[in-house]
């Protein structure tokens, strides 16, 4: 079981540290699943935000297989992506394709519950047409998705909100374009107010390489809010960091 750590802020969010990366796609997975068993209790539907990157791999692994393949009523869930590369969706560094490959196509999930952001399109277009896809998703309600899950970059980017970028200001909107200068690329990428709308966020990271970015937004240090995972705080629901060891080895 994870070890729960005391946050450095009471009550605002929770961590849990497991030994390694196998161990994190395991408890991650039992994150998705009680989340997942929640809503449909209570709501009779799951929506749930994708990660992308390389660490959510493993946990859509798990997802796919038993005990979790059996255990979650995949028929009431319905799947939206945090962020998109402007590549197309067969493109190797696409997020869709990795969930679908990982994920959507060994669980047999129809295409009318996968609601992919269109890396393929203009950025501008996409990013709206992924707005009005969410609005109408909540008919016309204020977006709440019951789970995002979100990865940590070295630099404290999450999903595709990177330092320095435009859509780190946008407050009005739900999905953006957003330039990243750091790759010469564009990505599609839900804001702030979309990500902590939710019900449930979890960062997942793993590796040590992430133990300095988490240790600085964690403990608040000197120069936090330039790291745009620090902006993720959830207005009304909760946030759980689960950590492997060596991403908490600064903590
Ligand atoms: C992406 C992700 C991005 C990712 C982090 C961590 O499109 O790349 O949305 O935010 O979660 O870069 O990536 P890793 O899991 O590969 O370290």
């Amino acid at each position: 079981m994870p070890t729960r750590l005391p946050d450095a802020a009471p009550s605002s969010f929770e961590i849990a540290v497991v030994p390694d990366a196998a161990a994190l796609a395991e408890a991650a997975a039992r994150e998705f699943a009680r989340a997942a068993r929640e809503a449909i209790a209570g709501r009779g539907i799951f929506r749930v935000v994708l990660a992308g990157g390389s660490t959510p791999r493993a946990l859509y692994g798990r997802l796919a297989r038993r005990p979790h393949r059996r255990s979650i009523p995949w028929d009431r869930v319905r799947f939206f992506w945090g962020d998109e590369r402007c590549v197309p969706p067969d493109n190797e560094r696409s997020n869709y394709r990795m969930a679908r490959e990982t994920l959507l196509e060994p669980l047999q999930i129809p295409a009318q519950r996968v609601l992919r952001m269109k890396g393929d399109q203009v950025p501008a277009a996409a990013a709206r047409g992924y707005e009005w896809t969410i609005r109408k998703e909540f008919r016309g309600s204020p977006a709440c998705f019951d789970l995002i899950l979100l990865g940590l970059g070295e630099d404290g980017h999450t999903a595709s909100l990177f330092p320095g970028t435009a859509a780190l200001a946008e407050s009005r909107r739900l999905v953006a374009a957003n330039f990243v200068p750091k790759f010469g690329q564009w990505r599609i990428t839900m804001t702030y107010r979309a990500v902590n709308a939710a019900r449930r966020i979890v960062f997942l990271a793993s590796g040590v390489e992430k133990a300095a970015p988490v240790e600085k937004i964690v403990k608040k240090r000197r120069g936090y809010r330039a790291l745009p995972a620090s902006g993720v705080a959830p207005r009304r629901g909760t946030l759980l960091w689960l950590l492997d060891e060596a991403a908490a080895s600064k903590l």
